[in-house]
């Protein structure tokens, strides 16, 4: 058990990557808020998690700033502290580069880029004022540094999310709160499962994927786990790719006649 007596925050916790880290950060010992913007499928997630008084829903929009405080606010009054930050929640629409719309590239940064902002502002705040030691994990993806055109909004935010990561690290290193993220290639979730993939295609994904396979959530919730705790203790301002080999393939491509 990795994190007996820790208090986690998780958002985007009522599915997919977000709900396999909460299962993940129980089974090591840790009390969990799960929170989501989707208060039914939460609702729906605490009865399937059945784990009585370890786990506190909180329903809250990473994309509004006051919702953020009001979250890690209610990770104290209910828990008493925060150890533990997981700002997971995020959007993937798959749109063409030329046809991404004002209101969509806005709210693309908004939950992705900004609400891992106010997360780690929120929590970061808390922690110091708490004078113990904290981790603040950030759920990128190797979008951060990739580019596809079809996904731009995200890549951006992904990116932008890598330096929320770095330059929160050096904020908050001297207090001994550790920011680090993770970077997952692709994982079937809910989010993949859809448009992401069609979009893309299979083949175009498992061919650059020298693993050969998806990533299934539970694999990425490990690496957040050991991120999250003391194995883990000389790392901050470092996201970690989890995703079969895929960031650093550099193989032949056909050459051009
Ligand atoms: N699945 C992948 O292949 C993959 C790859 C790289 C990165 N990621 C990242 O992992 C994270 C989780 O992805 P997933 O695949 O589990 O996606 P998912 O769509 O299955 O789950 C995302 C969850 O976030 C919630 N959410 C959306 N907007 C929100 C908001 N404004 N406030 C609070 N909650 C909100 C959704 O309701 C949902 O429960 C995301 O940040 C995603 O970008 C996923």
């Amino acid at each position: 058990m990795k994190l007996a007596k820790k208090v986690a925050v998780v958002t985007g916790a009522a599915r997919g990557i977000g709900r396999a880290t909460v299962e993940r950060l129980l089974a090591e010992g840790a009390r969990v808020v799960v929170s989501d913007i989707d208060a039914d499928r939460l609702a729906n997630t605490v009865l399937e998690l059945d784990a009585g008084e370890t786990v506190h829903a909180v329903v809250a929009d990473v994309a509004k700033k006051s919702d953020v405080d009001r979250l890690v606010a209610a990770a104290v009054s209910h828990f008493g502290t925060i150890d533990i930050m997981v700002n997971n929640a995020g959007i993937a629409p798959v749109v063409d580069f030329l046809d991404v719309t004002e209101e969509l590239l806005g709210r693309v940064l908004d939950i992705n880029l900004k609400g891992a902002f106010y997360g780690a502002q929120a929590a970061g705040r808390q922690m110091i004022a708490q004078g113990k030691p904290g981790v603040i994990i950030n759920m990128s993806s190797i979008n951060s540094g990739l580019a596809n055109p079809n996904v731009a909004p995200y890549a951006i935010s992904k990116g932008g999310m890598n330096q929320v990561t770095s330059t929160a690290a050096v904020a908050f290193a001297p207090h001994n709160i550790r920011v680090v993220g993770v970077g997952p290639g692709t994982i079937m979730t809910e989010m993949v499962a859809g448009a992401f993939v069609n979009s893309a295609g299979n083949n175009a994904i498992l061919s650059r994927t020298p693993l050969g396979r998806y990533g299934e959530a539970s694999e990425i919730a490990a690496v957040v786990a050991f991120l999250a705790s003391d194995d883990a203790s000389y790392m901050t301002g470092e996201t970690v790719y989890v995703d079969g080999g895929r960031r650093v393939l550099n193989y032949v491509v056909p050459v051009r006649s």
